[in-house]
């Protein structure tokens, strides 16, 4: 049976998804979005020049590859056009790209309310990408929502006026601006013009594909740790950006799911608030920070960045049922002299490689570490594993040991072609 790879984030976010992505889709014949929506960004560098794609499936890179928004992505029309126009301006054909028609659409007054909400947490925010991604979810599941199909075929202006109604009620009682229902009807409808070729049904799109024997892959938004119901609740997105968002996310189902690829950092970094037992809140972090350019691709925020979390990556492992790991950045760990990978969680002298994202849980917890050696040297021109340094061998013969799952793809370097597959 025609199988349907996955790409996952296992952490929290920026694992450099876009880099495995971008190599997968270049033999995929369709390349599907399932979760989130431009809260994500993928970065994807191609002879020199700088991608940052929020929305857009990274796959529409490669000209023959049919690029899809599933139903469960949420979609700002506004960036998803200027998305449109910038990989347009860069020579680029942007003719392959479908978007569900089921897939909810985020307007002012998510943004807006995602700014509220924060200010109402007080001294307990999130730290959201403010891109109205929880309340367009909350939307949806209120069902109040407008979806794409909805927007393109002009069947969304009573339902948008009521929800603006609704909505500046609770703007007016905090003092926050109120929406101009007007305004917002005439931008959205400019936009529907736009985004009207694009939009059909995915899921019979994916399934006729699936029948004539395409490459579908799925590429994932977010992680396991920021997933609603796997992750350091509330410290998470508001979507699953784990294995089951992408059956929900696409019509497609458990069978035919192939390979479920899980990309990690050598290191680990997390944007926002939410505990972060490896962090290294220290000089270590900020040498990290420096050497990986660990700053948001979408918020430009400086990441707060840590070793490597084996347990954490177990968990990523089992919740998602990896079968390959992507590591990346290998390059940028063996510039340490030394380094860290956390094998266990220690209390009261007791270890343990059980994890859990309750917040108490991780905070009574201290991490065990093992130290490897670093100073990789240039390993960009490496071509096969046997190729590495004894170094790095040993530090990803580690990885590969604990958590049981074969490493098979290692980014050694920013350029597109500085990847051992195996
Ligand atoms: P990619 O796809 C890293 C984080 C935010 C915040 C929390 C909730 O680039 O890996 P939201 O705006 O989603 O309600 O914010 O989730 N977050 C991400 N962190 N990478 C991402 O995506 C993220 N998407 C959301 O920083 O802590
Ligand atoms: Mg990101």
């Amino acid at each position: 049976m025609n199988k349907v790879n996955v790409v996952l984030g296992s952490f929290y976010g920026d694992e450099g998804k876009g880099k495995i992505i971008d190599y997968l889709s270049q033999t995929a014949d369709y390349s599907v979005r399932c979760s989130g929506g431009n809260n994500a960004g993928h970065s994807i560098e191609i002879e020199g020049k700088k991608f940052a794609f929020h929305l857009i499936p990274s796959g529409i890179l490669n000209q023959n590859t049919i690029a899809v928004i599933g139903n469960g992505v949420v979609v700002d029309p506004k960036v998803l056009i200027e998305e449109i126009k910038n990989i347009e301006a860069n020579g680029y054909n942007v003719e392959n790209f479908r978007i569900s028609d089921k897939a909810h659409v985020i307007f002012p007054y998510h943004v807006q309310m995602d700014k509220l909400q924060e200010e109402l947490r007080r001294e307990d925010k999130i730290g959201t990408t403010a891109r109205g991604i929880g309340p367009v979810y909350c939307d949806k599941y209120e069902r109040c929502g407008i979806r794409m199909g909805d927007l393109v075929n002009n069947n969304f202006e009573k339902k948008l006026r009521n929800n603006i109604e609704n909505k500046n009620k609770i703007f007016e009682i905090y003092g926050y601006e109120k929406i101009e229902a007007d305004k917002v009807v005439e931008e959205y409808n400019e936009y529907a013009k736009v985004l009207k070729k694009y939009v059909v049904d995915t899921i019979v799109l994916l399934h006729k594909a699936l029948e004539d024997n395409k490459k579908i892959l799925c590429e994932g938004a977010q992680a396991t740790l920021l997933d609603i119901d796997f992750g350091n609740y509330p410290y998470v997105t508001s979507s699953n950006p784990t294995i089951g968002g992408v059956c929900t996310g696409t019509g497609i189902g458990a069978k035919y799911i192939g390979e479920v690829y899980g990309v990690l950092k050598a290191y680990s970094s997390r944007v926002g608030e939410g505990p972060y037992i490896t962090e290294q809140n220290n000089e270590i972090g900020d040498t990290i920070r420096e050497l990986g350019h660990e700053y948001g691709t979408t918020t430009k925020r400086p990441r707060r960045c840590g070793w490597l979390d084996l347990v954490a990556l177990k968990y990523a492992a089992m919740v998602n049922g990896l079968t390959g790991l992507a590591v990346n950045h290998v390059d940028t760990i063996g510039k340490l002299d030394k380094i860290k990978l956390c094998v266990g969680y220690k209390k009261d002298g007791k270890i343990t490689m059980d994890f859990s994202t309750d917040v108490n849980y991780l905070e009574d917890y201290e991490p065990v570490y093992e130290e490897f050696e670093g100073n990789f040297g240039d390993i960009s021109n490496c071509k096969t594993r046997e190729d590495l340094p004894e170094n790095a061998k040993k530090y990803l013969n580690r990885i590969e040991e604990i958590v049981k799952v074969p490493i098979k793809f290692i980014g050694t370097g920013a350029g597109r072609e500085a990847m051992i597959i195996s």
